[in-house]
């Protein structure tokens, strides 16, 4: 998603120290405007002493099959990693390989991922190139290991191939104990003679699962563990973010804490020599904010290192924000747009009161942050801001959407009124707002051009609105443009969306475009 905005203007400083008002000091960001850009400043951020690396290891970036298995065997090999597309070598990758120099390029995957153009680019940037590819992931995973753990290990994790979160916290364990991560196929149920090869060749005294039962079964689990005697363990949870706090709790106390989204794989993937660096797990996180699985996770950490841009992961992240929920209208980050209802559809809120000097009703919190905004923008000069239509009941907005339609035509009047059960208004979190001279106010169709309604842009954040409905968005909104309807959703919330540079709640709270019903 494309994000601009105060953090990701700054990327090409390798560690950011998050913007103080939506990041808690105690946390930087480390990002670039791709992941080719990110994984660069990640090894950047790791090794500042660019002769300590010896190879770098090369993978896609287009997959995370053949890097999942390449994070750990770089780190035991003394290797960096960073990211390639297929046809292409990226110039912030390029720049990396320069900068470290190494002895050695090691490309994981086929062709198909890296191609032999490319290989021959890295020709060039070291002395001696390799590959390790194999006929599928698995193969791969298994010739990785081979490489990086000849002498064998007394501890090997086994995580599914099948998908990337177990195999990318469970990296970041791997590394701190000098041990492979072999990719198994979770929808087998035994052990193929290839996997028992190198089980055997490895000769770990103990296996360790990452991720729950539902992703390796037991039986496979057994299977795996009897081939060479070893001892078994699970750390695996009902999602891959419990998982990734159980991974976490195993990593045992660290003063930081590596924070990732576990919705891709690319900032993580790149993140694990960051984690061998700073002797730091990585914690997948849901981008908005901070889960109770992710608190628990990172209840141990007095810092955290955020990888990825703000639309990876949040600001919000970064300051510790506990998720709020979002399917409540008693919540200020409720989310109502045409996918999503009031629940009943009828609810009325059971806090409105009058913004005073109005008979405009909202929340209570909503109403006392629209009083003091409104005191604001008039002591700053911006002029007067009036209260003209807030908490809208059922019957209300029914009546309204009815009208929209008989004097516009539906079309027109679904891209401006919500249907009845469908309006932030009848959550008691939203006013629109008018432009006021000392004797008489404008229709809200002139808020938008208003100095009002400019200082409103740049200023409602601060109390913790939003202006919900902004120009070039209806595909996700289902509305057109509406500069005069502010939606309260909490000044911690509304200050991080701002400084992100997001442009609707959907995209801010992970949410699908809701542009029909
Ligand atoms: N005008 C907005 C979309 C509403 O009716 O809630
Ligand atoms: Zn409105």
């Amino acid at each position: 998603m494309a994000v601009v905005g105060a953090v990701l203007a700054v990327t090409s400083v390798l560690v950011v120290p998050a913007a103080p008002a939506a990041e808690a000091a105690a946390s930087s960001r480390v990002s670039g405007d791709d992941r080719y850009e990110t994984a660069a400043a990640i090894s950047k951020a790791s090794f500042p002493d660019a002769s300590k690396v010896e190879r770098v290891f090369i993978v896609s970036g287009n997959g995370f099959a053949d890097g999942l298995s390449a994070g750990p065997a770089a780190v035991a090999t003394h290797g960096a990693v960073l990211l390639s597309g297929v046809g292409d070598l990226p110039a912030a990758t390029a720049a990396e390989v320069r900068r470290l120099a190494p002895d050695e390029i090691v490309i994981v995957g086929g062709t198909g991922a890296v191609s032999s153009a490319v290989r021959k680019k890295l020709e060039s940037l070291a002395p001696h190139v390799r590959r390790i590819g194999g006929i599928d992931r698995y193969e791969t995973s298994r010739n990785v290991a081979e490489y990086a753990f000849a002498a064998g290990s007394s501890q090997v994790y086994l995580a599914t191939g099948r998908d990337f979160p177990d195999a990318l916290s469970g990296g970041a364990l791997a590394v701190k104990n000098a041990a492979p991560v072999l990719l198994i196929d979770g929808g087998r149920t035994g052990i193929d003679a290839a996997t028992r090869d190198t089980l055997r060749q490895l000769d770990a005294e103990r296996i360790t699962v990452f991720g729950g039962t539902g992703v390796l079964s037991s039986e496979l689990v057994s299977a795996a563990s009897a081939i060479t005697g070893a001892k078994k363990s699970r750390l695996g949870g009902a999602s891959r973010y419990e998982t990734s706090a159980r991974i976490a709790k195993a990593f045992g106390s660290s003063r930081t804490a590596i924070v990732a989204t576990g919705r891709d794989y690319p900032d993580a993937l790149s993140a694990i020599q960051l984690s061998a660096a700073r002797g730091a797990p990585i914690v997948l996180t849901i981008p908005q904010c901070v889960s109770a699985e992710t608190k628990q996770a990172l209840s141990g950490a007095r810092s955290l290192m955020i990888v990825g841009g703000v639309g990876a992961v949040r600001g919000l992240v970064a300051s510790r924000a506990a998720c709020q929920p979002t399917t409540s209208a008693t919540s200020p980050w409720t989310m109502v747009n045409k996918k999503n209802t009031l629940r009943p559809l009828t609810y009325a809120p059971s806090d409105l009161r009058t913004v005073a000097g109005t008979n405009q009703l909202m929340r209570r919190e909503a109403a006392t942050a629209l009083e003091k905004m409104i005191a604001a923008a008039k002591k700053e000069g911006a002029g007067r801001i009036k209260p003209g239509s807030g908490y809208r009941s059922y019957s209300t907005q029914k009546y309204m959407f009815n009208s929209a339609v008989a004097s516009k035509g539906r079309a027109k009047a679904e891209l401006g009124t919500a249907r009845p059960g469908h309006s932030e208004h009848q959550s008691g979190w939203t006013m629109d707002v008018v432009a006021c001279t000392t004797t008489n106010c404008s229709g809200i169709d002139y808020f938008g051009g208003s100095p009002q309604g400019r200082w409103t842009v740049k200023n409602a954040h601060k109390y913790g609105f939003i202006v919900r409905y902004e120009p070039g968005y209806t595909k996700i909104t289902g509305y057109a443009s509406e500069p005069w309807h502010l939606r309260y959703v909490g000044k911690a919330l509304a200050t991080d969306y701002k400084k992100g540079g997001f442009h609707t709640l959907e995209q801010y709270l992970d949410f699908p475009a809701a542009p029909s019903y």
